[in-house]
């Protein structure tokens, strides 16, 4: 996979993006992260990338042109699946929307920071619109890192164990059962007999109801769905 991010401050995305398992998958050769400063379209001799807003009102607004001419170029050498734009008012993402976009060979991802971006790139070039919940970051990068994280782990060979990823939360609408290593006894805090038990199935039987419990407990709006 290969995913191109537009940012006005790359220098946000550069440590999430650089380390453990996306940076397996990167060394692999399996994603490949381009990560492209915005500033380098910028205008006039201070490369501006954004101004006041049309109507009034604070914050700065993200310009149509270095955006756009951005875009054009990065689009006349790749074809991309979805050029998706993170703000809080797009899609909330989730491990659905996850599974759907690891399938694809190539992403756009455009990071807003001010106020926003100018509402004339979003009609011209964005095909989704995605927000990691209902709050507001002081920029795109951070929702970008969270999406390219749950994205790059779930592509075909990026986890040693390919299993791993198909028992995570919410990949069946379940949180995940608890999980335990050695000591199987620590200040008196037991691991499970059962999980000690070698007994596979009863294991799985066991995994699977504490699943359904937790959920239920924690989370009973994904046991409607
Ligand atoms: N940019 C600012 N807040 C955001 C959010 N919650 N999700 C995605 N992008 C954002």
């Amino acid at each position: 996979m290969h995913v191109d991010i537009i940012t006005a401050v790359p220098e946000l995305l550069r440590s999430p993006l650089e380390h453990s398992i996306i940076k397996r998958a990167s060394d692999k050769g399996l994603l490949q992260i381009n990560v492209i400063q915005l500033r380098d379209y910028g205008l006039g001799i201070h490369q501006q990338i954004d101004d006041y807003q049309f109507g009034g009102g604070a914050g700065m607004v993200m310009m149509c042109e270095p955006l756009d001419n951005c875009i054009t170029d990065l689009k006349t050498r790749t074809t991309y699946d979805q050029v998706i734009f993170m703000t809080p008012d797009g899609q909330k993402f989730n491990q659905k929307m996850s599974n759907r976009l690891s399938c694809f060979g190539n992403l756009l991802i455009i990071c807003g920071h001010y106020k926003g971006i100018d509402h004339r790139i979003r009609e011209m070039h964005v095909t989704m619109e995605v927000s990691i919940g209902d709050f507001v970051l002081s920029g795109g990068e951070l929702a970008a890192a969270v999406l390219v994280d749950a994205i790059g782990r779930l592509i075909p060979g990026v986890l040693n164990d390919e299993t791993s990823a198909l028992t995570d939360s919410f990949q069946d609408d379940l949180l995940a059962p608890p999980v335990y290593t050695r000591p199987a006894e620590y200040k008196g805090y037991k691991v499970p007999e059962i999980l000690l038990s070698g007994h596979e199935r009863k294991i799985n039987e066991w995994r699977y109801e504490e699943s359904v419990r937790i959920t239920m407990e924690r989370r009973p709006d994904l046991m409607d769905s």
